[in-house]
């Protein structure tokens, strides 16, 4: 079984101890159940990934009795993670995740397309067991705003004329609304403090570090490739930033882009024009104001929650 959570993580562990390392031992042994009755599914889940989402929804019910419930709603909550990143790979024409060929590299688009649908509904039927109709509705809610966020990519791939509010509203679907989902679910399993709109916040500064990551990150770390998401058609703040500070870029029409070779010679020019750091700032305040959003709680899942938001960050630094 993989190593759930990434270095950064760690000091949240360290922080509230035995009982948050179980739950995540917990979830990753309930993810690899519900996986492993297909091949794909499991090869999915076996592949790893940081967990972020189920620690969110731990740290966001810390200190409560709840075990089971908190579980059931972080395995479901990663779940429609997995599943929307396999559907993710076939609209992106993607080649590597999670440091390995993707299903739809692998299998082809029906075996992904497959994979994606069996995750995503497993995810219910885990969620179902709680018997909350309101962890229900937070999880749909936030599903739905997911596909949504993917057809506004579609739609606005390789067009010239993405806004930096158009591209905001985009992260904030597709990303931003199942961490605050997460923190939502946990809130509700644990009886926490509502927390959604950290959740949000850190969720739309991950998306954007997600973005710059695209343009600067090297695929050791990243376990993806760079340049994928201009190789795509998918217009992120790095480059809506750059096209104002180079002649070069505003001239660019995406689909003349020839390959990798190509895309990875343009991302070096965005990054030299200072757009990928800007947007790594814009990033970083999200994450300020979402430390400033946050509740009273107790002083435990306070310092978890900072220091998540802060891990967020220098997992991209
Ligand atoms: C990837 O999410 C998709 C985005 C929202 C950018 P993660 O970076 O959390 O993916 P895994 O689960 O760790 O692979
Ligand atoms: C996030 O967008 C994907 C979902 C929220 C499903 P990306 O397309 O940027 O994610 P990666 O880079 O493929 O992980
Ligand atoms: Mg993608
Ligand atoms: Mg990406």
């Amino acid at each position: 079984m993989s190593e759930p959570l990434a270095e950064p993580f760690d000091a949240i562990l360290e922080l509230a101890g035995e009982p948050l390392r179980e739950a995540m031992v917990s979830v990753e042994q309930r993810l690899h159940e519900i996986a492993g009755i297909e091949l794909h599914a499991l090869y999915t889940i076996e592949a790893g990934g940081k967990r972020l989402r189920p620690l969110l929804v731990f740290v966001a019910g810390l200190g409560s009795g709840a075990h089971t419930a908190l579980c059931r709603a972080a395995a479901a909550v990663e779940l429609i993670h997995s599943a929307t990143l396999v559907h993710d790979d076939v609209l992106d024409d993607a080649p590597l995740r999670r440091g390995r060929v993707t299903i739809y590299a692998a299998a082809g688009r029906d075996a992904a397309t497959s994979t994606g649908d069996l995750l995503f509904s497993s995810a219910f039927a885990e969620l179902a067991r709680n018997e909350s109709i309101a962890q229900l509705a937070s999880l749909s809610a936030a599903s739905s705003a997911l596909a949504r966020g993917e057809l506004m990519q579609r739609a606005d791939a390789w067009r010239s004329d993405v806004t930096l509010e158009r591209y905001l509203e985009r992260c904030e679907l597709k990303t931003a609304r199942l961490f605050a989902a997460a923190c939502e679910l946990g809130a509700l399993a644990g009886d926490g403090p509502p927390l959604a709109p950290f959740g949000r916040a850190v969720g739309l500064a991950f998306q954007i570090l997600d973005d710059v990551l695209d343009i600067t990150g090297p695929a050791e770390r990243t376990g993806k490739r760079p340049g994928a998401d201009l190789l795509d058609g998918t217009v992120t703040l790095p480059l809506i930033l750059a096209r104002k500070r180079s002649p070069e870029l505003a001239a660019l029409d995406l689909r003349d882009i020839s390959g990798p070779d190509e895309a990875h010679r343009i991302c070096k020019v965005i990054e030299a024009t200072g757009a990928a750091e800007q947007a790594r700032q814009h990033a970083l305040e999200l994450v300020a104001s979402s430390k400033r959003s946050l509740p009273d709680g107790s002083p435990q899942q306070r310092r978890a929650l900072e220091l998540l938001a802060d891990g967020l960050v220098e997992r991209f630094a």
